[in-house]
Formats: structure tokens, sequence, C-alpha cells
């Protein structure tokens, strides 16, 4: 069945500091890379490269990079069609990346802000019952909204990936699933600190069911917790041989289970699949490049 993932397509800018900055200091950066990124594109990627039927739903600018990553994307197996070229520039992000791999990402959304609900009514036109729709939050929270309510219509399934947390109704909330977070967004989401969550990451999975049917929170190099309704477990992460860069872990990730679940997989089993591409991803450079090894130093 089809996997439609609705959501963002940047320009990564790649730049290699010793240790992420602290509040006004100013730091050398010994590399800077230019590399295929954005949450949806990412997923879209990954979604693909597992063998799933993947259309990328979103906006690219009218510059080189927009039609640089339509090109990549396509040679990764994703449709591109639903994919618009609008005047001015693509998103880019702008990813400080330490030795330990650890980073810091700040988005400027350029092409993104202009995907509306009306590209999307048009884009999933033909969806279909047991296909999966896919949404982030870096695009605008009207156009998650409406491919959530259009899966709603036709009993596809909604995959939520709240990737940066916004402000989504209580209602399209309420149709993931699942619900997918990482452990800082769902402390986010559950008014708590990181400390607090992690304490005890089983319980406060269980709490997200009251806001969605099934949600998965992801918790690094542990794995990942998944809470439906009458079941919450842990499933492990495998050991990653090496930590070279976690960008884009968490998208390969969500790419990998919408595909699973997309192939008919029950939640666990796919996560099971999940954690293990999230896992790979970390010991290459980059988002999207990191599951296709497309990655080049500028
Ligand atoms: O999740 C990683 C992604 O976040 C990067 O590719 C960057 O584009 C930002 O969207």
């Amino acid at each position: 069945m089809a996997v439609y993932v609705v959501g963002s397509l940047n320009q990564d800018v790649f730049l290699d500091v010793p240790e992420l900055p602290h509040s006004g200091e100013t730091i050398a950066s010994s590399g800077l890379a230019y590399a295929h990124g954005g949450k949806g594109m990412n997923q879209a990627v990954a979604c693909a490269l597992a063998g799933a039927d993947t259309t990328m739903v979103g906006c690219v600018g009218s510059d080189a990079a927009g039609a640089d990553l339509v090109a990549f994307a396509s040679q990764a197996g994703v449709r591109m069609s639903e994919v618009a070229r609008v005047p001015g520039p693509t998103g880019t992000a702008h990813i400080l990346r330490s030795a330990r791999g650890a980073n810091c990402i700040v988005v400027t959304a350029g092409a993104n802000a202009a995907l509306t609900p009306d590209q999307v009514t048009v884009a999933l036109a033909k969806l279909a019952t047991a296909d999966v729709v896919l949404v982030q939050g870096e695009v605008p929270a009207a156009a998650s909204e409406i491919a959530v309510r259009l899966a709603g219509d036709c009993a596809a399934r909604a995959v939520v990936n709240l990737a940066p947390v916004v402000a989504l109704s209580a209602e399209a909330v309420g149709c993931a699933d699942p619900l997918i977070l990482n452990e800082v967004e769902a402390s986010a989401l559950l008014g708590m600190d990181e400390e607090s969550f992690l304490a005890d990451p089983l319980e406060h999975g269980r709490r997200l069911l009251r806001q969605a049917r099934s949600a998965i929170v992801t918790i690094g190099a542990a794995g990942a917790v998944v809470a439906e309704p009458g079941s919450v477990l842990l499933v492990p992460a495998p050991r990653p041989d090496r930590v070279v860069d976690t960008t884009g872990a968490g998208d390969a990730f969500v790419g990998v289970l919408a595909a699973r679940l997309s192939q008919g997989q029950s939640l666990c089993e796919a996560t099971t699949s999940a954690v293990a591409a999230a896992t790979q991803s970390v010991s290459r450079p980059g988002a999207a490049d990191s599951y296709t090894g497309a990655f080049r130093e500028a």
C-alpha cells in the first residue's frame, strides 16, 4: 500500500564544531558541507529505500537547491510529482554538528511555508484505505491538519511525527496511529522536564495514549517506547558500530516505520525495523545522505 509523506524539504548546511557553542560564544567551524534534508524528505527517502511505494507532498523553491532535492529523492525512489516548485528559496537548515555526533538545528522555512491545504487535497485525491499518511511539524499546521483529516475520511492510517512540536488540533493528534515523538518532544507535550520523563518512560509513554490512538517515544540509543491500548513496552536499539552523526536518525526511524506499517507489520514489528534503521544511520554523516551514502564534504 502507498505512503504519502506531507512535509518539508530542506537544503542542509552542516558546520562541524568541536562542541556545540554556549550562548554568546563565538567558535570556529572545521568543516562545511551542503546536503539533502528536511524531515519530510528524509522520511520519504527512508520509506522508499525500505521498499514502500512513497509519494512526497511539499514545496521546494525555484533555486538550484530545490532542483537538486527533487533529483536526489527521485533517485532514491520517491515519487516527486506532488512536490511544487514555488518562487523564492528552498527551505534551509543550518546544522551545527559536534565531534561527538550531537547536533543543534535552525530551520528557515523558505518554500515549505507555501504548502497549502489545497495542494495537499489534490495530492491525496487517490488516497485509499490501507494507505499511510505521514506528517511532521515543519510545514504549515493547516497542511498537516487537512492531511490527517483526509486520512480519517477514507480510513487510511495517519502517522503523526510531532517534530518539532507544533500546535496541531487535539482532533488531529487524536487520529495519530501512532503519534511519534523523541523524549524531548514527549516531555514538552506532557509538560514535564526530560529528566522526569526518562525516570519512567513506560508510564509517561502510556500517558500519551490519552491524546492519540497509539504512541511511540524514541529515546536515542535506548530504543523506543511503544504504547498501544493494553500494552506498553520498550523496543531496545542495537548498539551502533560507531556514532558519526545523529542528524536524521529520527527520520530514518519514522520513514522505515511508515514503510513497514504500509507493508502490514504490527506496530511492534515495525518499531523493531525502525530502531535498526535509526541505529545504522548514525554511523554515516548527513541526514538522508546517511541512508544512501551520498554525503560529500564541500
Ligand atoms: O531531522 C533532521 C532534519 O531536520 C534535517 O535534515 C534538517 O533539514 C531539519 O529539518
